[in-house]
Protein backbone atom coordinates (compact mmCIF):
# COMPACT_ATOMS: atom_id res chain seq x y z
CA UNK A 1 0.00 0.00 0.00
CA UNK A 2 1.09 3.39 -1.14
CA UNK A 3 1.99 5.38 2.17
CA UNK A 4 -0.35 8.61 0.81
CA UNK A 5 -3.29 6.48 1.83
CA UNK A 6 -2.76 5.84 5.24
CA UNK A 7 -1.83 9.34 5.80
CA UNK A 8 -5.28 10.11 3.56
CA UNK A 9 -6.55 8.17 6.33
CA UNK A 10 -5.37 10.25 9.03
CA UNK A 11 -6.59 13.47 7.46
CA UNK A 12 -10.20 11.99 7.49
CA UNK A 13 -10.59 10.18 10.73
CA UNK A 14 -7.97 11.96 13.07
CA UNK A 15 -6.48 8.39 13.80
CA UNK A 16 -4.47 5.65 12.64
CA UNK A 17 -5.76 2.62 10.72
CA UNK A 18 -5.42 -0.63 11.83
CA UNK A 19 -6.51 -2.96 9.19
CA UNK A 20 -5.41 -2.96 5.67
CA UNK A 21 -7.77 -6.05 3.64
CA UNK A 22 -7.81 -5.87 -0.30
CA UNK A 23 -9.58 -8.38 -3.29
CA UNK A 24 -8.74 -8.60 -6.45
CA UNK A 25 -10.94 -7.92 -9.86
CA UNK A 26 -10.88 -11.05 -12.13
CA UNK A 27 -11.92 -12.35 -15.79
CA UNK A 28 -13.16 -15.44 -16.51
CA UNK A 29 -11.07 -17.69 -18.64
CA UNK A 30 -14.28 -19.37 -20.14
CA UNK A 31 -17.92 -20.96 -18.40
CA UNK A 32 -20.19 -17.64 -18.87
CA UNK A 33 -23.60 -17.06 -17.43
CA UNK A 34 -23.38 -20.59 -16.20
CA UNK A 35 -22.62 -20.18 -12.43
CA UNK A 36 -26.18 -19.06 -11.74
CA UNK A 37 -27.07 -22.31 -13.91
CA UNK A 38 -25.20 -24.37 -11.73
CA UNK A 39 -22.60 -24.95 -13.85
CA UNK A 40 -18.58 -25.00 -14.07
CA UNK A 41 -16.55 -21.49 -14.32
CA UNK A 42 -13.16 -21.05 -15.05
CA UNK A 43 -12.04 -17.52 -13.52
CA UNK A 44 -8.82 -15.81 -12.72
CA UNK A 45 -7.97 -12.74 -10.03
CA UNK A 46 -6.43 -10.34 -11.56
CA UNK A 47 -3.53 -7.58 -10.17
CA UNK A 48 -6.00 -5.04 -10.57
CA UNK A 49 -7.54 -4.95 -6.56
CA UNK A 50 -9.68 -2.97 -3.96
CA UNK A 51 -8.26 -1.95 -1.05
CA UNK A 52 -10.13 -1.28 2.28
CA UNK A 53 -8.39 0.55 5.08
CA UNK A 54 -10.11 0.91 8.76
CA UNK A 55 -9.61 1.07 12.09
CA UNK A 56 -12.62 -0.16 14.79
CA UNK A 57 -15.33 2.18 16.53
CA UNK A 58 -16.93 1.42 19.66
CA UNK A 59 -19.95 3.60 19.52
CA UNK A 60 -21.95 1.48 16.03
CA UNK A 61 -21.26 4.28 13.99
CA UNK A 62 -19.60 3.34 10.42
CA UNK A 63 -17.90 6.32 8.47
CA UNK A 64 -16.93 5.39 5.39
CA UNK A 65 -14.67 7.41 3.11
CA UNK A 66 -14.27 6.90 -0.73
CA UNK A 67 -11.17 8.24 -1.72
CA UNK A 68 -11.20 7.54 -5.62
CA UNK A 69 -14.50 9.74 -5.19
CA UNK A 70 -13.72 12.19 -2.21
CA UNK A 71 -17.15 11.44 -1.11
CA UNK A 72 -18.38 10.58 2.64
CA UNK A 73 -21.14 8.11 3.74
CA UNK A 74 -22.12 7.19 7.16
CA UNK A 75 -24.88 5.19 8.89
CA UNK A 76 -25.37 3.59 12.07
CA UNK A 77 -25.41 -0.18 12.61
CA UNK A 78 -29.15 -0.38 13.77
CA UNK A 79 -30.45 1.17 10.98
CA UNK A 80 -29.25 0.30 7.55
CA UNK A 81 -30.66 1.76 4.27
CA UNK A 82 -29.84 2.17 0.85
CA UNK A 83 -28.26 5.21 -0.18
CA UNK A 84 -29.59 6.69 -3.67
CA UNK A 85 -26.88 9.15 -4.39
CA UNK A 86 -23.76 6.85 -2.99
CA UNK A 87 -23.89 3.86 -4.77
CA UNK A 88 -20.96 2.48 -4.25
CA UNK A 89 -21.50 2.69 -0.19
CA UNK A 90 -24.52 0.40 -1.19
CA UNK A 91 -21.66 -2.44 -1.38
CA UNK A 92 -20.33 -1.97 2.02
CA UNK A 93 -23.59 -1.58 3.83
CA UNK A 94 -24.65 -4.59 2.04
CA UNK A 95 -22.24 -6.49 3.68
CA UNK A 96 -22.92 -5.17 7.14
CA UNK A 97 -26.58 -5.72 6.70
CA UNK A 98 -25.86 -9.35 5.68
CA UNK A 99 -23.81 -10.09 8.58
CA UNK A 100 -26.49 -9.16 10.73
CA UNK A 101 -28.80 -11.08 9.48
CA UNK A 102 -26.57 -14.41 9.95
CA UNK A 103 -27.06 -13.17 13.68
CA UNK A 104 -23.34 -11.76 13.36
CA UNK A 105 -22.65 -8.21 15.12
CA UNK A 106 -19.39 -6.87 14.06
CA UNK A 107 -19.22 -3.26 15.58
CA UNK A 108 -18.92 0.10 14.18
CA UNK A 109 -15.59 1.29 12.43
CA UNK A 110 -13.86 3.96 10.06
CA UNK A 111 -13.07 3.14 6.69
CA UNK A 112 -11.59 4.08 3.95
CA UNK A 113 -11.76 2.53 -0.07
CA UNK A 114 -10.03 2.94 -3.19
CA UNK A 115 -10.15 0.73 -5.94
CA UNK A 116 -8.03 -0.34 -9.13
CA UNK A 117 -10.45 -2.07 -11.11
CA UNK A 118 -12.24 0.11 -13.61
CA UNK A 119 -16.01 0.38 -12.87
CA UNK A 120 -18.67 -1.05 -14.71
CA UNK A 121 -16.10 -2.74 -17.32
CA UNK A 122 -17.25 -6.28 -16.76
CA UNK A 123 -13.77 -7.20 -14.67
CA UNK A 124 -16.74 -7.18 -10.97
CA UNK A 125 -15.05 -4.35 -9.14
CA UNK A 126 -18.08 -4.80 -6.98
CA UNK A 127 -17.15 -8.10 -6.01
CA UNK A 128 -13.48 -7.13 -5.36
CA UNK A 129 -15.38 -4.29 -3.38
CA UNK A 130 -17.55 -6.52 -1.18
CA UNK A 131 -14.94 -8.98 -0.81
CA UNK A 132 -12.44 -6.23 0.46
CA UNK A 133 -14.93 -5.35 3.23
CA UNK A 134 -15.70 -8.56 4.45
CA UNK A 135 -12.42 -10.02 4.51
CA UNK A 136 -11.54 -6.73 6.59
CA UNK A 137 -14.60 -6.95 8.95
CA UNK A 138 -14.09 -10.43 9.61
CA UNK A 139 -10.32 -9.64 10.79
CA UNK A 140 -11.02 -6.59 12.54
CA UNK A 141 -13.58 -8.54 14.51
CA UNK A 142 -12.39 -12.00 15.04
CA UNK A 143 -14.95 -12.75 13.13
CA UNK A 144 -15.04 -17.22 12.49
CA UNK A 145 -15.76 -17.12 8.64
CA UNK A 146 -14.79 -19.79 6.72
CA UNK A 147 -13.74 -18.58 3.05
CA UNK A 148 -16.65 -20.39 0.92
CA UNK A 149 -19.03 -18.80 3.98
CA UNK A 150 -17.74 -15.26 2.96
CA UNK A 151 -18.03 -15.36 -0.71
CA UNK A 152 -21.47 -16.55 -0.50
CA UNK A 153 -22.18 -13.83 2.18
CA UNK A 154 -21.02 -10.99 -0.06
CA UNK A 155 -22.80 -12.17 -3.51
CA UNK A 156 -26.01 -12.28 -0.44
CA UNK A 157 -24.95 -9.02 -0.66
CA UNK A 158 -25.27 -7.86 -3.61
CA UNK A 159 -28.53 -10.12 -4.18
CA UNK A 160 -30.14 -8.86 -1.74
CA UNK A 161 -29.20 -5.36 -0.10
CA UNK A 162 -28.06 -3.98 -3.51
CA UNK A 163 -30.28 -6.11 -5.41
CA UNK A 164 -28.35 -7.68 -8.45
CA UNK A 165 -28.95 -11.65 -9.11
CA UNK A 166 -25.49 -12.44 -10.12
CA UNK A 167 -24.25 -15.55 -9.71
CA UNK A 168 -21.50 -16.67 -7.18
CA UNK A 169 -18.64 -16.57 -9.70
CA UNK A 170 -17.02 -13.06 -8.81
CA UNK A 171 -17.00 -13.13 -4.69
CA UNK A 172 -15.85 -16.75 -5.47
CA UNK A 173 -12.91 -15.87 -6.93
CA UNK A 174 -12.30 -12.80 -5.20
CA UNK A 175 -11.65 -14.84 -2.07
CA UNK A 176 -9.91 -18.28 -3.99
CA UNK A 177 -7.94 -16.48 -6.51
CA UNK A 178 -4.25 -17.70 -6.83
CA UNK A 179 -1.35 -16.16 -8.60
CA UNK A 180 -0.85 -17.91 -11.86
CA UNK A 181 -4.04 -19.88 -11.90
CA UNK A 182 -6.73 -20.25 -13.10
CA UNK A 183 -10.10 -21.42 -10.45
CA UNK A 184 -12.39 -24.51 -11.83
CA UNK A 185 -15.47 -24.31 -10.18
CA UNK A 186 -18.39 -26.36 -9.74
CA UNK A 187 -21.07 -24.20 -8.69
CA UNK A 188 -23.56 -26.55 -7.61
CA UNK A 189 -21.22 -28.49 -5.80
CA UNK A 190 -18.65 -25.90 -4.91
CA UNK A 191 -15.95 -28.23 -5.63
CA UNK A 192 -13.04 -26.29 -6.65
CA UNK A 193 -9.41 -27.10 -8.48
CA UNK A 194 -6.77 -24.62 -9.49
CA UNK A 195 -4.82 -25.18 -12.55
CA UNK A 196 -1.54 -23.67 -13.15
CA UNK A 197 -2.12 -20.73 -15.73
CA UNK A 198 1.82 -20.45 -17.42
CA UNK A 199 1.11 -18.20 -19.78
CA UNK A 200 4.44 -16.06 -19.16
CA UNK A 201 6.35 -19.03 -19.75
CA UNK A 202 4.03 -19.48 -22.98
CA UNK A 203 5.06 -16.07 -24.29
CA UNK A 204 1.28 -15.63 -23.64
CA UNK A 205 -0.72 -12.44 -22.69
CA UNK A 206 -4.34 -11.73 -21.29
CA UNK A 207 -5.56 -8.58 -22.82
CA UNK A 208 -8.36 -6.83 -21.67
CA UNK A 209 -10.23 -4.87 -24.05
CA UNK A 210 -12.44 -2.25 -22.34
CA UNK A 211 -15.03 -1.47 -24.84
CA UNK A 212 -16.35 1.73 -22.03
CA UNK A 213 -19.49 0.65 -23.11
CA UNK A 214 -21.40 0.74 -19.97
CA UNK A 215 -24.98 -1.24 -19.26
CA UNK A 216 -25.72 -1.83 -15.51
CA UNK A 217 -25.44 -5.43 -14.60
CA UNK A 218 -28.77 -4.73 -12.59
CA UNK A 219 -30.18 -4.38 -16.11
CA UNK A 220 -33.62 -6.49 -16.53
CA UNK A 221 -31.89 -8.26 -19.54
CA UNK A 222 -29.64 -10.64 -17.60
CA UNK A 223 -32.38 -11.37 -15.09
CA UNK A 224 -34.19 -12.26 -18.04
CA UNK A 225 -31.31 -14.47 -19.34
CA UNK A 226 -31.41 -16.64 -15.72
CA UNK A 227 -35.14 -16.98 -16.15
CA UNK A 228 -35.09 -18.10 -19.56
CA UNK A 229 -32.28 -20.47 -18.97
CA UNK A 230 -34.34 -21.84 -15.58
CA UNK A 231 -36.97 -21.90 -17.40
CA UNK A 232 -35.78 -23.84 -20.51
CA UNK A 233 -34.05 -26.50 -17.45
CA UNK A 234 -37.38 -27.16 -16.83
CA UNK A 235 -38.33 -28.84 -19.87
CA UNK A 236 -35.17 -30.83 -19.77
CA UNK A 237 -35.57 -32.12 -16.41
CA UNK A 238 -38.87 -33.98 -18.30
CA UNK A 239 -36.16 -35.70 -20.18
CA UNK A 240 -33.95 -36.92 -17.59
CA UNK A 241 -31.74 -34.11 -16.88
CA UNK A 242 -31.21 -33.23 -12.60
CA UNK A 243 -29.58 -29.88 -14.01
CA UNK A 244 -27.69 -28.78 -16.63
CA UNK A 245 -24.73 -30.21 -15.75
CA UNK A 246 -26.02 -33.38 -17.10
CA UNK A 247 -28.18 -32.35 -19.82
CA UNK A 248 -26.62 -33.31 -23.16
CA UNK A 249 -27.19 -32.02 -26.92
CA UNK A 250 -28.83 -35.18 -27.33
CA UNK A 251 -31.95 -34.51 -24.78
CA UNK A 252 -32.23 -30.74 -25.63
CA UNK A 253 -32.80 -32.08 -29.47
CA UNK A 254 -35.36 -34.33 -27.95
CA UNK A 255 -37.26 -30.97 -25.99
CA UNK A 256 -37.61 -29.24 -29.27
CA UNK A 257 -40.98 -28.97 -29.67
CA UNK A 258 -41.37 -27.99 -25.94
CA UNK A 259 -39.39 -25.26 -25.90
CA UNK A 260 -39.29 -21.81 -28.43
CA UNK A 261 -36.38 -20.94 -30.46
CA UNK A 262 -35.39 -18.06 -27.90
CA UNK A 263 -35.41 -21.08 -25.14
CA UNK A 264 -33.98 -23.67 -27.22
CA UNK A 265 -30.81 -21.29 -27.99
CA UNK A 266 -30.19 -20.17 -24.07
CA UNK A 267 -30.07 -23.76 -23.07
CA UNK A 268 -28.02 -24.78 -25.46
CA UNK A 269 -25.13 -22.30 -24.75
CA UNK A 270 -25.36 -23.42 -21.23
CA UNK A 271 -25.38 -26.55 -22.04
CA UNK A 272 -22.11 -26.04 -24.56
CA UNK A 273 -20.26 -23.68 -22.29
CA UNK A 274 -20.84 -25.91 -19.47
CA UNK A 275 -18.29 -28.60 -22.06
CA UNK A 276 -16.19 -26.40 -23.11
CA UNK A 277 -15.03 -24.85 -19.40
CA UNK A 278 -14.33 -29.13 -18.79
CA UNK A 279 -12.51 -29.61 -22.00
CA UNK A 280 -10.73 -26.14 -21.60
CA UNK A 281 -9.50 -27.70 -17.74
CA UNK A 282 -7.97 -30.63 -19.79
CA UNK A 283 -6.32 -28.64 -22.38
CA UNK A 284 -4.77 -25.75 -19.38
CA UNK A 285 -3.34 -29.43 -17.93
CA UNK A 286 -1.30 -29.87 -21.20
CA UNK A 287 -0.49 -26.17 -21.61
CA UNK A 288 -2.80 -26.51 -24.86
CA UNK A 289 -3.26 -22.63 -25.10
CA UNK A 290 -3.96 -22.77 -28.99
CA UNK A 291 -6.68 -25.51 -28.20
CA UNK A 292 -8.02 -23.23 -25.42
CA UNK A 293 -7.79 -20.38 -27.63
CA UNK A 294 -10.55 -21.73 -29.69
CA UNK A 295 -12.56 -22.28 -27.28
CA UNK A 296 -12.58 -18.80 -26.28
CA UNK A 297 -13.71 -17.76 -30.11
CA UNK A 298 -16.38 -20.68 -29.89
CA UNK A 299 -17.67 -19.38 -26.64
CA UNK A 300 -18.20 -15.93 -27.69
CA UNK A 301 -20.10 -17.64 -31.01
CA UNK A 302 -22.76 -19.36 -28.51
CA UNK A 303 -23.03 -15.98 -26.49
CA UNK A 304 -23.14 -13.46 -29.57
CA UNK A 305 -26.07 -16.26 -31.80
CA UNK A 306 -27.55 -18.38 -28.51
CA UNK A 307 -27.77 -16.19 -25.41
CA UNK A 308 -27.94 -13.14 -27.01
CA UNK A 309 -25.48 -10.96 -24.36
CA UNK A 310 -22.79 -9.34 -26.92
CA UNK A 311 -22.68 -5.48 -28.40
CA UNK A 312 -21.37 -5.03 -31.85
CA UNK A 313 -18.11 -3.30 -29.99
CA UNK A 314 -17.72 -6.85 -28.41
CA UNK A 315 -18.24 -8.76 -31.54
CA UNK A 316 -15.75 -6.41 -32.90
CA UNK A 317 -12.77 -7.66 -30.37
CA UNK A 318 -13.53 -10.55 -31.39
CA UNK A 319 -13.35 -10.54 -34.94
CA UNK A 320 -9.76 -8.77 -34.34
CA UNK A 321 -9.36 -11.11 -32.52
CA UNK A 322 -10.06 -13.81 -35.56
CA UNK A 323 -7.84 -11.49 -38.08
CA UNK A 324 -4.50 -11.03 -36.22
CA UNK A 325 -2.01 -13.47 -36.09
CA UNK A 326 -1.05 -14.03 -32.73
CA UNK A 327 -4.16 -14.00 -31.35
CA UNK A 328 -5.21 -17.43 -30.01
CA UNK A 329 -8.54 -16.56 -28.75
CA UNK A 330 -10.85 -13.62 -28.08
CA UNK A 331 -14.49 -13.13 -26.26
CA UNK A 332 -16.54 -11.20 -24.11
CA UNK A 333 -16.24 -11.55 -20.20
CA UNK A 334 -18.42 -11.37 -17.35
CA UNK A 335 -22.36 -10.60 -18.16
CA UNK A 336 -21.94 -8.69 -21.49
CA UNK A 337 -24.07 -6.24 -23.54
CA UNK A 338 -20.43 -3.91 -23.18
CA UNK A 339 -18.08 -3.97 -20.67
CA UNK A 340 -14.88 -5.72 -21.73
CA UNK A 341 -13.59 -9.01 -23.57
CA UNK A 342 -10.24 -10.71 -23.40
CA UNK A 343 -7.69 -11.36 -26.24
CA UNK A 344 -5.34 -14.46 -25.49
CA UNK A 345 -2.03 -12.99 -27.36
CA UNK A 346 1.26 -13.55 -28.09
CA UNK A 347 3.25 -11.02 -26.82
CA UNK A 348 4.97 -9.84 -29.67
CA UNK A 349 0.97 -9.73 -31.33
CA UNK A 350 0.06 -7.56 -28.54
CA UNK A 351 1.24 -3.81 -29.83
CA UNK A 352 -0.29 -4.58 -33.25
CA UNK A 353 -3.47 -5.87 -32.01
CA UNK A 354 -4.22 -2.60 -29.56
CA UNK A 355 -3.35 -0.37 -32.90
CA UNK A 356 -5.68 -2.42 -35.19
CA UNK A 357 -8.08 -2.63 -32.43
CA UNK A 358 -7.69 1.74 -31.97
CA UNK A 359 -8.16 2.05 -35.53
CA UNK A 360 -10.86 -0.03 -36.11
CA UNK A 361 -12.95 1.31 -33.31
CA UNK A 362 -12.30 4.84 -34.36
CA UNK A 363 -13.50 4.00 -38.36
CA UNK A 364 -16.51 2.20 -36.73
CA UNK A 365 -17.43 5.25 -34.43
CA UNK A 366 -17.48 3.29 -31.25
CA UNK A 367 -15.83 4.85 -27.78
CA UNK A 368 -11.99 4.43 -27.87
CA UNK A 369 -11.38 0.82 -25.88
CA UNK A 370 -9.12 1.15 -23.10
CA UNK A 371 -6.68 -1.81 -22.70
CA UNK A 372 -5.06 -3.62 -19.83
CA UNK A 373 -2.25 -6.15 -19.76
CA UNK A 374 -3.92 -8.38 -16.72
CA UNK A 375 -1.41 -10.28 -14.54
CA UNK A 376 -2.98 -13.40 -12.96
CA UNK A 377 -3.76 -11.86 -9.12
CA UNK A 378 -3.79 -13.17 -5.52
CA UNK A 379 -7.07 -13.73 -3.99
CA UNK A 380 -8.34 -11.40 -0.78
CA UNK A 381 -6.46 -10.94 1.67
CA UNK A 382 -5.87 -8.96 5.18
CA UNK A 383 -3.39 -7.82 7.47
CA UNK A 384 -3.20 -5.46 11.08
CA UNK A 385 -0.83 -3.16 9.92
CA UNK A 386 1.42 -1.35 12.41
CA UNK A 387 1.07 2.21 14.56
CA UNK A 388 3.65 3.90 13.42
C1 LIG B 1 -21.61 -11.31 -13.88
C2 LIG B 1 -22.14 -11.98 -12.61
C3 LIG B 1 -21.58 -13.41 -12.50
C4 LIG B 1 -21.80 -14.19 -13.78
C5 LIG B 1 -21.36 -13.39 -15.00
C6 LIG B 1 -21.69 -14.08 -16.29
O1 LIG B 1 -20.23 -11.12 -13.79
O2 LIG B 1 -21.75 -11.24 -11.49
O3 LIG B 1 -22.15 -14.04 -11.39
O4 LIG B 1 -23.14 -14.59 -13.90
O5 LIG B 1 -21.92 -12.10 -15.02
O6 LIG B 1 -20.97 -15.25 -16.41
Amino acid sequence: MDESRKRAFIEVFHSPPELLASAPGRINLIGEHTDYNNGYVLPAAIHLRNWFLAAPRPDGLVRLWADDFREEETFRLESISPSETRRWANYIKGIFWVLQQEGVRPQGLDAMIWGEVPLESGLSSSAALEVSVIKGVAALWNLDLDPVRLAKLAQRAENDFVGVQCGLMDQFIAVFGRKNSALFLDCETLDYTHYPLNLEKAGLVILVYDTKVRRRLASSEYNQRRREAAGALEVLKNKGARSYKDATTAMLRNSRAELDDVLYRRARHVITENARVRKAVELLEKDDFSGLGTLLFQSHDSLRDDYEVSCPELDFLYEVGKEHPGCLGARLVGAGFGGSGIALLEKQAVDGFKKRALSGAEERGFPRPGFHEVRVGRGAEASRIGRS
